[in-house]
């Protein structure tokens, strides 16, 4: 027995932590099939773990690190960072992942591999030649792919409104506020670039949900998606 994977994915700012708490809301609340009757288990990357918040850490700090100290320091940063998320990722799947699949559970992942392959495809452009399919081929061998992942598009100066009133709801400490490594318009650019070629590649997995509409759309989108998705695979559980 194999349960299913669903992961959502986007740039920073583009509404998925919103959606998936409000989606984890709903289903507790459904008494229909599809969604009666499963099982379900909500998590992230980079996850609460040891790595996830050493990740969560650097992150914040990154502007005291490299930057001023040459091309090599950066270099460096960016593969750390990416070694760092995928030692996330083997936790992350061994212990949480892969054990919930085998309960036949549906698990569903807020960030997960395509993250990977979309920032560390942009980071570590100039550093490794083709970096996303780098970064792809470092998976393939022992991760596990989505059975279906929910992409949230959006133009990434949108979402980076949404990052900076999010910092404004966050509280009075200046290090919430501070805006995270990634959360800059060029980059995140190129990381929704890097996310739409992805979709385009595996039309089959990838559901595209225009993430500018408002919450009570996009959840309602969510919800078909999935809905659809279970129905489709019921036989497995
Ligand atoms: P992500 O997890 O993708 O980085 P969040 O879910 O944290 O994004 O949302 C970022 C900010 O945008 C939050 O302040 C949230 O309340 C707000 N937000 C989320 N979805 C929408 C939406 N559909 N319309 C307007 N604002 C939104
Ligand atoms: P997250 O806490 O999910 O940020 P947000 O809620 O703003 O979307 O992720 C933290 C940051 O880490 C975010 O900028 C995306 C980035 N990230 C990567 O660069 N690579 C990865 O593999 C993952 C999982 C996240």
């Amino acid at each position: 027995m194999r349960g299913i994977l669903i992961t959502f994915e986007g740039i920073d700012g583009s509404g998925k932590s919103t959606a998936v708490a409000e989606l984890a809301r709903r289903i507790a609340e459904e008494e229909r099939p599809p969604f009666a009757g499963r099982r379900f288990l909500f998590t992230a990357e980079p996850t609460e773990g040891e790595e996830g918040r050493l990740i969560r850490e650097k992150l914040k700090r990154y502007s005291r690190t490299a930057e001023g100290q040459g091309s090599r320091a950066i270099e460096a940063e960016q593969l750390e960072e990416l070694f760092l998320f995928m030692a996330d990722h083997a936790r992350h799947l061994a212990e949480t992942v892969i054990p919930a699949l085998g309960r036949g559970m549906v698990v569903v992942s807020d960030r997960y591999s395509d993250s990977r392959v979309a920032y560390q495809g942009a980071t570590l452009r100039g550093v490794i030649p083709r970096p996303l399919e780098w970064v792809r081929e470092l998976h393939r061998p022992w991760s596990v792919v989505p059975d279906k992942t929910i992409l949230f598009s959006i133009d990434p100066a949108l979402a980076i409104e949404r990052c900076q009133s999010r910092a404004g709801e966050a509280g009075p400490s200046q290090i919430s506020k501070a805006p995270e490594k990634f959360e800059r318009e060029e980059l995140l650019r190129e990381v929704a670039e890097n996310f739409e070629r992805m979709a385009r590649r595996e039309p089959e997995r990838f559901v595209v949900i225009d993430a500018a509409c408002g919450k009570v759309d996009i959840l309602e989108e969510t919800m078909r998606a999935l809905a659809e998705l279970l129905s489709e695979t019921k036989s497995r559980v």
